[in-house]
């Protein structure tokens, strides 16, 4: 049976920050930003927007009203959980007037959360062919003001639709993964902001796709050359870049340019949104999906998911007869260009503008904020939620 990603959006906040406008605060030549680290714009969320929102608003976008009535699963990956006991997912399901007979959960494993819910989604359906599951992806990355991995913050969601005979892209059968308990980057539960081991982490990310993909060759006999593209989670964009360097000179000179070529455009939304935790793999697949206008139906595109932690994947898809017209590229582009830019006074005010954590009441200015579904304020420990068009 064919399993795969029927359809795939995303959301992120209308407010960014410019990297060159950072490193000039910061003191840095603009270059370690945009070439060195090879991010150009980062999202910055305001207050209304939350890990919930952004998925809702992500997933608002692609499912009509059999999609909403069809899908019995919903799996919510995220590392910004909002509550360390109720799902997020049970929030989105809500918002999204998604049919009552469905099962709903959170999974947390850093930034590979939504490639667990992603391959649970293929053995659910491969059990329950008529099922649709609905796979969210979504995060805000902080690292804080004025620390190493603050070039590589964002905030964003991808959501999913997986079924049988997926319009998008089938999922392979066979993928190789990997866990070792390594403290390369983390967050306590008491922490706002996350810890990281920057060097280690980005070695460890290398030695993890170093060990899946020769896994994956020896398990499956393909080589680059099978591979139309691949694609990598990316935290910044030139840490994919790295892991890829390690294996190229495996391919022929054909390959090698082809799979740099598309890695350049796999990194199109990421540059422009920064770290979107769980989603920045979807987020690459889809800049590729999106702006690669020389992909055809059956090619193979890798994928390579790492969470930190640490646990590492790579699995592959192929792309389907007329994948082009289920994609919403105009949209998307519209969420960028129609974004609104913070000096980095006004960026740091909204980082520093946070939910408070007493118990207090709060109500937010919802208006100032032009997305659909919004946070509108905190009522007796509860988040409020509104959807505008309700
Ligand atoms: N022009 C071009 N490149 C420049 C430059 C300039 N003027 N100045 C610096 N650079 C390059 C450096 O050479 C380096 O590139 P390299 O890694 O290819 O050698 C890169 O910019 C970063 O510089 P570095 O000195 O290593 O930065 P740093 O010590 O401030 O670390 C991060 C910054 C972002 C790399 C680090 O904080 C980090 O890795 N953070 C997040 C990691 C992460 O997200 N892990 C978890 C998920 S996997």
């Amino acid at each position: 049976m064919k399993i795969g990603i029927d359809k795939i959006g995303f959301f992120t906040p209308n407010l960014y920050l410019d990297m060159n406008q950072l490193a000039l605060n910061r003191e840095v030549e603009p270059e370690k930003f945009t070439i060195g680290i090879g991010q150009e714009k980062m999202a910055v969320s305001p207050i209304t927007q939350d890990p919930v929102t952004l998925a809702a608003n992500a997933a608002l976008k692609i499912l009509n009203d059999d999609d909403k009535s069809d899908i019995d699963l919903v799996m919510f990956g995220t590392e910004s959980g909002i509550d360390h006991s109720k799902s997020a997912g049970v929030y989105v399901h809500h918002l999204l007037g998604l049919n009552s007979s469905a099962r709903t959960v959170e999974l947390k494993q850093a930034c590979y959360g939504a490639t667990a819910a992603l391959q649970l989604a293929k053995g659910h359906i491969a059990l329950n062919p008529e099922s649709k599951v609905l796979v969210l992806a979504s995060d805000i990355a902080r690292y804080g003001l004025q620390t190493s991995g603050e070039a590589t913050q964002g905030a964003g969601a991808v959501a999913m639709l997986i079924s049988a005979n997926p319009k998008i892209m089938t999922l392979e059968d066979k993928s190789t993964y990997l866990t070792a308990d390594i403290m390369d980057f983390w967050r306590p539960t008491y922490s706002e902001e996350a810890f990281v081991d920057g060097k280690y982490s980005n070695e460890q990310y290398i030695n993890f796709f170093q060990k899946v993909w020769q896994q994956y060759k020896k398990e499956t006999e393909l080589r680059l050359e099978d591979f139309t593209a691949i694609c990598y989670h990316l935290p910044y964009t030139k840490m994919g870049l790295k892991a890829l360097r390690t294996v190229i000179e495996d391919g022929s000179k054909e390959t090698q340019e082809r799979l740099l070529d598309n890695f350049e455009i796999s990194k199109t939304y990421n540059k422009n949104v920064g770290n979107i935790y769980t989603g920045s793999l979807y987020l690459s697949l889809l800049s590729l999906l999106e702006h690669q206008a020389n992909l055809e139906s059956g090619d193979r595109i890798g994928l390579y998911s790492y969470g930190s932690g640490a646990v590492g994947e790579f699995f592959s898809g192929i792309l389907q007869p007329c994948f082009k017209d289920y994609l919403q590229k105009e949209a998307h582009e519209k969420l960028l260009t129609s974004r609104k830019e913070l000096s980095v006074s006004e960026y740091e005010e909204v980082f520093l503008k946070t939910l408070p954590i007493d118990g207090s009441t709060v109500e937010l200015d919802v208006g100032q904020d032009p997305a659909e579904i919004c946070v509108a304020g905190i009522k007796g420990h509860m988040r409020q939620y509104i959807n505008k068009k309700q």
